[in-house]
């Protein structure tokens, strides 16, 4: 059933050239085209603002949609679907609310779907499960196609959500903008390279070798600016789920405004560079090595300030920013699966938490 591999993590994790692929598969076109069957192009053409719901890795994987949307110039905001539940965002006529949630019964994500239907949004959900209740309840579904996930920890669906969310964005930007967004083809080849390039960080990764290093610390911060910023989140999210140690995520703007103070030599930051922002993440990393902190920094292999700044450089693929976020992501994955294996902990089951979460 694991194929060999030790944890249901570990094989999911190494599932996702595969995944990626499904999730894609036919959905870009040559010319880089977005091609979504369900939704074509003109199917988002009055929609005024997009309100994404989601809890966990599925916020994580809507920030990171959002992103691009606002980029473009399309009002988007990613609510975490518990807070929304008691304290909605105003809807208006055209709201589109994007339920994104992997096992599609999440109780805080299923509530704010109901409060958006009542208001009179149109919903949308953005799921791995055929027939699940979100899936169900929303006007229309969007499948990710990341194939069965068992472990509690959310690994290739992360990365699918986001592939899936890039192209129903890139859909919503063309018919809400009238135009494909600027780049676009250069992204959509960058997305279409996914599988290969997530094989290379599988194939190449030095994260085994590293993690006995830096066991045993107070701390350990993940910090990012752009995409960079929720797969800091998320890479904090899931090192503190399955290793049990301490981990916060931030934004990098975020920390001289209070987090700065618990930087030590004994809290190693991890850095996310997704290429953009370059000079003032540069400087954010400067910030916490004069604190004495060991930085480990994930970005293009072709960086090489960033290599050059940090104790240990974990480089991947260079590729379109939108992209590198989801090679970063897999090195993190690696880095919790790592460090909570040396650990010994309960990797596919971690203590106190649920697959699916289908209480308020
Ligand atoms: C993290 C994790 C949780 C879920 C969250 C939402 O590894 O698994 O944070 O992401 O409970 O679940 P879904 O996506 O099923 O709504």
């Amino acid at each position: 059933e694991r194929d060999g591999y030790e944890h249901y993590m570990l094989k999911e994790i190494n599932e996702q050239p595969k995944a990626l692929d499904r999730t894609i598969r036919g959905r870009i076109q040559d010319d880089g085209s977005v091609s979504l069957s369900s939704f074509p192009l003109g199917a988002f053409a009055d929609v005024s603002d997009v309100q994404f719901v989601a809890c966990g890795t599925s916020h994580h994987a809507a920030l990171y949609a959002r992103e691009h949307l606002v980029e473009q110039g399309v009002p988007a905001y990613a609510f975490r679907a518990g807070e929304y539940a008691t304290t909605p965002a105003p809807i208006g006529e055209n709201t589109l609310v994007v339920a994104v949630t992997q096992s599609g019964e999440t109780a805080d994500t299923l509530q704010s779907v109901r409060h958006a239907r009542e208001a009179g949004a149109r919903t949308l959900a953005v799921t791995n499960v055929v027939g699940s209740t979100a899936a169900r309840e929303c006007d229309d579904a969007l499948f990710i196609r990341a194939g069965p996930e068992i472990g509690v920890a959310a690994t290739k669906t992360f990365s699918s959500q986001v592939a899936a969310l890039s192209l129903l964005g890139e859909r919503i930007v063309e018919d809400v903008t009238g135009s494909p967004s600027e780049g676009h083809a250069e992204r959509a080849a960058a997305f279409r390279r996914l599988p290969t390039d997530v094989q290379r960080v599988l194939e190449e990764s030095p994260v085994d070798r590293l993690a006995d290093e830096y066991r045993g610390c107070d701390a350990y911060f993940f910090i990012g600016r752009g995409v960079g910023h929720p797969v800091a989140l998320e890479g904090a999210l899931k090192f503190k789920e399955i290793t049990y140690e301490h981990a916060e995520g931030f934004g990098s703007a975020q920390l001289k405004h209070g987090p700065l103070a618990l930087v030590t030599e004994d809290t190693p930051v991890v850095a996310v560079f997704d290429g953009r922002h370059q000079g003032k993440a540069l400087a954010n990393v400067e910030e916490v090595r004069a604190r004495g902190a060991p930085v480990i920094a994930i970005g293009g292999e072709g960086s090489r300030e960033v290599r050059e700044l940090a104790d240990e450089f974990l480089p991947v693929p260079d590729t379109h920013p939108d992209a590198t976020g989801v090679l970063a992501n897999v090195q993190l994955q690696l880095v919790s699966y790592h460090v909570a294996d040396l650990l010994g902990r309960a990797i596919d089951k971690p203590r106190n938490l649920a697959k699916s979460v289908t209480v308020e």
